[in-house]
This record gives structure tokens, C-alpha cells and sequence, in this order.
């Protein structure tokens, strides 16, 4: 029996987790899961957005499947999804883009992982406006070596017990010097230890450009917080969008599995969410407690149900696309017979 957090989420987050939970349970792995508030609902229960309760739930279970969290732009309480990664010490943001068959997509055969700095830089909220009339804002964004260290470090030893043969270290270090510069030379460094791993190095903006027209060329990708967060969401285009990208927050204590997308409001309570990318996560989350054989049967499935092509969310065939709640259905009757 495993003890899982899970927290719905706002937005199109109840619907999704709720499907990853019935199709988690259809595998047969025995799970009791704690139902946690988090973002709107914390602040509706607990007037908090990421209550103490539920933290104490993911330090005790130190494994959580989350829904998006809503979170206003330019205002408001920060972000949680990045409270939760700190106060975790979630440092390592694992975003695979794997290819199904028969989703519509400019690329077939796309299998690219993404390590990306989860913790440091732009994303610690160091920030303030200069003064009282807002004339211009500050956003300090720090880069350590001992950060630099572990996340090129995760993506190397990935790519070593995975079979991987490259890994592409992805950067700013021609303008920002020095903290691009210092992720740049750990990453040499890091990489002088797997000498049978191909390491390269490319600027951001070509590698922008070079994933739009070129993505096979990649294989592993590690790089810094901003550029990890804004490249994965490229990647999730280059194998039929968000709604099929699934990721892992993982630190030495606790891993918090999600979708890589937020709340989706302008589709959110009308079933027409694609649950494939949150199931994805939660059939990531099997794998990291033991259970590949679950995990197996959820992937399966997917790949069965979306390479049919039959049945499909309206984000993947706008035409004859099914909810939300059918498409699950559907999964759970292919995980039931996957052996
Ligand atoms: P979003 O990822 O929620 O949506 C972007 C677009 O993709 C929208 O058109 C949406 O309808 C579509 N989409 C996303 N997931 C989908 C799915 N499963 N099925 C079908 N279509 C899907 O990004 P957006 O709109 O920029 O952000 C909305 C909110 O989510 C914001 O408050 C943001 O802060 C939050 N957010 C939370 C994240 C998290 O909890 N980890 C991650 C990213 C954003
Ligand atoms: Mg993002």
C-alpha cells in the first residue's frame, strides 16, 4: 500500500487529477490517497494557498500527485507550485516529450528528456519595484554552482542508466556571462565524468530555432530554470501539445508529480481537458515507487487508446473528440486489459 498526496488543483485540475486517480487505481497497485487543498482551494479552506496541512501530508507521504495551481499575473500570493518545489528542495524538473502514434504533430518518433533547474534563478522571487512610482523593477536571479552541479549531474547519471547517448547543455553564457558562464563550465565539468555521453552546448535562442526544425537531432537536455520552463512547453508542441506532457519535481526527500501545463481556465468545467498528460505523470509517479508494471500497463494504454485514434480529446481531433470523462472511460477499459 502507498500513501499518496493528492492535491486537485484549480482549473481543469479537479477533473484531470480525478481521472489519473480512477486509471491509477484500474492498474490494481494498491494506493490510499490524501486529499490535500492547494492554490484556490487552500485559500477557500484554510485561507492559505498552500496550508501547513498539506505540506505536512507531502512530508509524510513524500509523494504527491498534483493538480495546476491557478496563479494571478503580477500580483497576488506567489506562485505555490514554486513554494512547494523550495520548500522541498525539488530540484530537479524531469519533462519527457515522447511522440504517440497517430496525434497529430509536426514530428513522429520525438523522444526528447528535459532536466530543468528547478529551484534557482529567476524563479526564486527575489524581486521588487526600484521605487514608489514603479520606474523599474528588479528580478535578481542567482545561480550557484552547488545548483549547477546536481541538476547536470541528474541529467548526465539519467542519461547514463537510460541508454541515452547525448546530452545537450543549454544556455546564455555569451551575454550573461557570469551566470550562464558558471552553469556552463560546471556543466563541462560535470560532464568530464561521462566520457561515453556526448555533451553539447547550444545557445538558447538557436536552440529554440534548432528544436522547431530540427528536434531529432537532441536526445537529453539540461538547462537553467527560466529557459527549462519556456523550452519544455516547446517540446510538448513538437508531440501534440499540452495536454500530452507529463513532469516530475524530484529532490533528495519527496517528488511531486504533475502535468506540465497550469489551470487551463478558458476550457476549465466543461470536459474537454486532455487527462493524458496528468495520467503520464501519475504513470512516472508508479515507476518512482516501484511499480514499473503499473506504470507499463498506464502507458500502454494511452498509447493503445490514442494510436486507434477512435476515441480522442476535442484538443486532438477537434471534430470527433470526446470529454474528458468518456476519453478516461475509455483508458480504463485498455489498462483493465493490459496485462
Ligand atoms: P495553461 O497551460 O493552463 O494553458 C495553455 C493552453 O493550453 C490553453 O489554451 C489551454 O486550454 C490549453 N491546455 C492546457 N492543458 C490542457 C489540457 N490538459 N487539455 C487540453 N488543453 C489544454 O497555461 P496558461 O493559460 O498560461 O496558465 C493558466 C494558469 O495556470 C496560470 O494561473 C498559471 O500560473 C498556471 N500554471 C500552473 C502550472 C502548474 O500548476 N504547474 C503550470 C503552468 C501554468
Ligand atoms: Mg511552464
Amino acid at each position: 500500500m502507498h500513501a499518496i498526496t493528492v492535491i486537485p488543483g484549480d482549473g481543469i485540475g479537479p477533473s484531470i487529477v480525478e481521472a489519473a486517480r480512477r486509471v491509477i487505481d484500474a492498474t490494481g497497485v494498491e494506493i490510499s490517497w490524501e486529499e490535500m487543498p492547494a492554490g484556490l482551494s487552500g485559500i477557500e479552506q484554510y485561507k492559505d494557498p498552500l496550508p501547513e496541512e498539506t505540506v505536512e501530508s507531502i512530508r509524510r507521504n513524500k509523494t504527491a500527485l498534483k493538480g495546476p495551481l491557478t496563479t494571478q499575473l503580477g500580483k497576488g500570493f506567489r506562485s505555490v507550485n514554486v513554494a512547494l518545489r523550495k520548500e522541498f528542495d525539488l530540484y530537479i524538473n524531469l519533462r519527457p516529450a515522447k511522440s504517440f502514434p497517430n496525434v497529430p504533430s509536426r514530428y513522429s518518433d520525438i523522444d526528447l528528456v528535459m532536466f530543468r533547474e528547478n529551484i534557482e534563478e529567476f524563479y526564486s522571487g527575489i524581486e521588487h519595484y526600484i521605487d514608489a512610482q514603479k520606474s523599474a523593477a528588479e528580478t535578481i536571479g542567482i545561480v550557484t554552482r552547488f545548483g549547477s552541479e546536481r541538476i547536470v549531474r541528474a541529467a548526465f547519471e539519467y542519461a547514463r542508466e537510460n541508454g541515452r547517448k547525448k546530452v545537450t547543455v543549454v544556455h546564455k553564457a555569451n551575454i550573461m556571462k557570469y551566470s550562464g558562464g558558471l552553469f556552463l563550465d560546471v556543466a563541462r565539468e560535470v560532464a568530464a565524468g561521462f566520457p561515453e555521453i556526448v555533451c553539447q552546448d547550444v545557445i538558447v535562442d538557436n536552440m529554440a530555432m534548432q528544436l522547431v526544425l530540427n528536434p531529432h537531432q537532441y536526445d537529453v537536455i539540461v538547462t537553467t530554470n527560466l529557459f527549462g520552463d519556456i523550452l519544455s512547453d516547446l517540446c510538448s508542441g513538437l508531440v501534440g501539445g499540452l495536454g500530452l506532457a507529463p513532469g516530475a519535481n524530484i529532490g533528495a526527500n519527496a517528488a511531486i508529480f504533475e502535468a506540465v501545463h497550469g489551470s487551463a481556465p478558458d476550457i476549465a468545467g466543461k470536459n474537454l481537458a486532455n487527462p493524458c498528460a496528468i495520467i503520464l505523470a501519475g504513470a512516472m509517479m508508479l515507476r518512482h515507487l516501484g511499480e514499473p508494471a503499473a506504470a507499463h500497463k498506464i502507458y500502454t494504454a494511452i498509447e493503445q487508446t490514442l494510436g486507434e485514434g477512435k476515441y480522442v480529446t476535442k484538443d486532438i481531433n477537434k471534430v470527433s473528440g470526446i470529454g474528458t470523462r468518456e476519453f478516461t472511460d475509455v483508458l480504463i477499459q485498455h489498462v483493465l486489459a493490459a496485462k
